[in-house]
């Protein structure tokens, strides 16, 4: 399904209601003449791109689809409690909701190089479906929100992203990719059209292989927790001061070293949290956000005193290129 993974050049950017309505109805015509009577299982991260494809398969074969939402241990601090809130409450999707946390950090337990972490994440989460699948028995197809700049870096071999490269040769799911053509922005005017909520279609982006990418090197459950509460911090002081509405991503990374501070009078030997702040269209290349002086003071100090773990806070201040948005 969707055999071709290239743009035509003459293909008009959806920026408009209307172009992203003409999308919509093309492509609910087309997934339900391919899908007929078949069933569908979608990867739902909570995520601008695979809520659109589960409102898009939604609006296509209704209860033919099945979401199924995996806690890799690697989500935002409440990220997983609020996918299952919004998505049973709000749209009443059939969700199903798998906690695999044990699984995934025991494989990538020692695992430094980014592009393995990611290829394990990638390979563990279609096992997961794969189980679950069988278990649902009689499902052909797995929905995926992989879109345009996912395939143009993997082509390019910058990262193999979870949704493109991370595939196991045995896998017997067919993929069902509505939206692989479509930059960001258009997935939101479309999500939009669709009649997402505003909180979900302007959420900011989160990588499929999650706070993993963020907690840089070998991965550990003490320095994941640091970066998961760190980010947290972060993410509520950029509501707090309207940020959020305005800056396209903002997160925390934890580099896997270690430097001295001093607290309580006391030596410590702990992470430094790197704050990273940038604005894009298309998230192939990007400014860096300008911060007030006042509020970096504010999470500079709340990170310190409230995170075990990080006594440095620092800034990011390369756009893209030359550094890529996550550091791995
Ligand atoms: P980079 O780091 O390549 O990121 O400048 C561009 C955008 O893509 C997101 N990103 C990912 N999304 N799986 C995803 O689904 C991934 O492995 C991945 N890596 C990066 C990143 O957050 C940014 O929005």
């Amino acid at each position: 399904m969707y055999p071709s993974n290239v743009r035509d050049p003459k293909m008009v950017r959806i920026t408009t209601e209307k172009l992203a309505s003409a999308f919509i109805e093309e492509n609910v015509a087309y997934l339900r003449k391919e899908i007929g009577n078949e069933k569908v299982l979608l990867a739902l991260s909570g995520g601008v791109d695979s809520s659109v494809v589960a409102a898009l398969l939604i609006k296509a074969i209704g209860k033919q689809l099945t979401c199924i939402h995996v806690n890799h241990g690697l989500m935002r601090k409440g990220e997983s409690e609020q996918v299952i809130d919004v998505f049973q409450r709000q749209l009443g999707a059939n969700l199903i909701y798998v906690d695999a946390t044990d699984r995934f950090l025991d494989k990538l337990a020692g695992v430094a190089d980014p592009e393995k972490k990611r290829k394990i994440i990638g390979a563990e989460f279609i096992r997961v479906f794969d189980e679950e699948a069988s278990k649902l028995s009689g499902i052909k197809y797995l929905g995926q929100g992989t879109i345009y700049p996912d395939i143009l870096e993997s082509d390019d071999g910058i990262k193999s992203h979870h949704n493109v490269g991370g595939l196991p040769e045995d896998v017997k799911f067919e993929l069902v990719e509505p939206v692989k053509l479509l930059f960001k922005d258009e997935v939101r005017v479309v999500g939009k059209a669709l009649g997402l909520p505003d909180e979900m279609v302007y959420r900011q982006p989160f990588p499929g292989p999650g706070l993993g990418v963020r907690c840089v090197g070998a991965i550990t459950r003490d320095r994941l927790n640091a970066l998961r509460e760190a980010d947290a911090i972060l993410r509520e002081e950029f509501a707090n001061a309207g940020l959020d509405k305005k800056v396209w991503q903002y997160f925390v990374i934890v580099p896997d070293f270690k430097t001295t501070g001093i607290s309580n009078g006391k030596r410590t030997f702990d992470w430094p949290a790197v704050i990273r702040a940038v604005n894009t269209k298309d998230a192939m290349s990007a400014t860096v956000e300008e911060l007030d002086w006042e509020f970096m003071k504010k999470v500079t100090f709340r990170i310190t005193h409230e995170v075990p773990g990080i006594n440095r806070v620092l800034y990011d201040l390369t756009p893209k290129p030359n550094a890529t948005i996550e550091w791995e």
